[in-house]
């Protein structure tokens, strides 16, 4: 039976820094994901606080919102079949070290915090995530 998912990925300061929006876009594409739709925005650390709350007793929440909040970032809604496990696959690890190989986080990620692109985790924080950038 068909799954058609949307999922939110961000790709992070650290890549649209050193450019790489282009190529990781690409990446999707040609992993057939179709980019339903796409901003590029820098946010305020208070709204990075909000998109991260589920993770804010964490010892790594400040510097992770401080982050994500320090320059632009490409937001995007992507489409596909089991969209939210495929991109965490093409994505890889959350710490680069450990992604395989041909993984976005493999190819492009310079740490943990610094790995280039977020991607939703589950259906219900994916229809949460969508909505923080792009209810109408
Ligand atoms: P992301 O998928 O955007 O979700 C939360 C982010 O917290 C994660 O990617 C990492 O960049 C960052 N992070 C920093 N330290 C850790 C850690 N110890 N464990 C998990 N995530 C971390």
């Amino acid at each position: 039976m068909s799954n058609i998912e949307r999922t939110l990925s961000i790709i992070k300061p650290d890549a649209v820094e050193r450019s790489l929006d282009g190529q990781i876009k690409q990446i999707f594409l040609s992993n057939g994901f179709t980019i339903v739709q796409e901003r590029k925005i820098q946010i305020e650390k208070s709204e990075a606080e909000k998109f991260y709350k589920v993770h804010e007793t964490k010892p790594f929440y400040n510097d992770l919102c401080t982050y994500l909040s320090s320059g632009p970032i490409v937001v995007m809604v992507l489409e596909k079949e089991n969209a939210i496990l495929a991109n965490r696959e093409l994505m890889g690890s959350t710490n680069p070290k450990d992604a395989k190989e041909n993984t976005i986080r493999k190819k492009f990620g310079l740490s943990i915090d610094k790995n280039s692109v977020h991607g939703s985790d589950s259906p219900e924080n994916a229809k949460i995530e969508i909505d923080f950038f792009f209810k109408a």
